[in-house]
């Protein structure tokens, strides 16, 4: 039977080549965005590489549009949540405001950045819950959230810190019940897309494109292993695993 899989925020960036790499292997997809427009221009460009996909809004500010997917989609054998915004880093010359003090964030700024990454997040999983066939996959893209001089967009790290925790935790619920079905991250580290504005290559080669993210995140997927719970880098590492906590107490 044919597998399928659902991928939020795939009408562009690295949603869209997960959706490409998954649907060119075998997958039906069902290409979740919340603008149908840019939606369908989506399917039409999958459509050139055979992939088999019908659009599914998902609106991760608007919970209808997830229990109304949930209503709709079937059964899942994978479900990606790749849909997700860096949270206010916007200045006039760029997508992303490396600099930008962790003091002046809002607190609007992060309760915005939360609703789509985490709540919204977290309420399409639960609601998808009952869609999951016996050994479903559900992937979250994300990224390491560790203080980094370098690098504190607060709104969007805090955002995904919390994502992160609630993979472990889920995957403890999972592996609980004793069946198949797993939930893991992949971090594809600095891709080139609109959520930061990035060209490839940039910053002495190490960023990527979104092909390369939507290889790399569909590889974990296709090759067969258990990653439940992990949050894995690109090279294959892994920054936590809840392996490595402690289930005593
Ligand atoms: N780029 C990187 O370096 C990088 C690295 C690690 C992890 N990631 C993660 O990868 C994922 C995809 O990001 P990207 O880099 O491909 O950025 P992108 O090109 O900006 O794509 C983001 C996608 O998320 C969708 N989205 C945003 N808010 C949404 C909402 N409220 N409801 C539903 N969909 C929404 C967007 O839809 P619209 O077109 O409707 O806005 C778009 O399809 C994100 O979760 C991001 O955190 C990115």
């Amino acid at each position: 039977m044919t597998k399928r899989a659902l991928v939020t925020g795939a009408n562009k960036g690295i949603g869209l080549e997960i959706a490409r790499q998954l649907g060119t292997n075998g997958y039906e997809i069902l290409l979740g965005a919340r603008d149908e427009n840019r939606g369908w221009q989506a399917l039409e460009n999958l459509k050139k590489d055979g992939v088999v996909a019908s659009f599914v809004k998902i609106d991760l500010n608007d919970f209808d549009t997830l229990h109304g997917a949930a209503a709709k989609v079937g059964i899942l054998d994978v479900l990606v949540n790749n849909a997700g915004i860096p949270g206010n880093l916007k200045t006039e010359t760029s997508n992303l405001d490396m600099g930008k003090s962790p003091f002046a964030y809002t607190t609007d700024n992060l309760r915005q950045t939360m609703e789509v990454n985490f709540f919204g997040t977290h309420e399409l999983i639960k609601s998808l819950l009952p869609n999951l066939a016996e050994e479903a996959k559900i992937v979250n893209v994300t990224i390491p959230v560790s203080g980094n001089p370098y690098w504190q967009p607060l709104a969007y790290k805090t955002s995904k810190a919390a994502q992160n925790v609630m993979t472990m935790i889920f995957a403890v619920e999972l592996a609980k019940t004793g069946g198949k079905r797993q939930i893991f991250g992949v971090m594809p580290g600095a891709i080139a897309t609109d959520l930061n504005g990035e060209t490839e290559g940039a910053l002495g080669g190490r960023v990527k494109s979104a092909r390369y993210a939507g290889k790399l995140i569909a590889g974990f997927i296709l090759d067969g292993k258990n990653y439940n719970g992990r949050l894995i880098n690109r090279d294959g590492s892994e920054i936590i695993s809840y392996d490595s906590m402690d289930f005593s107490a």
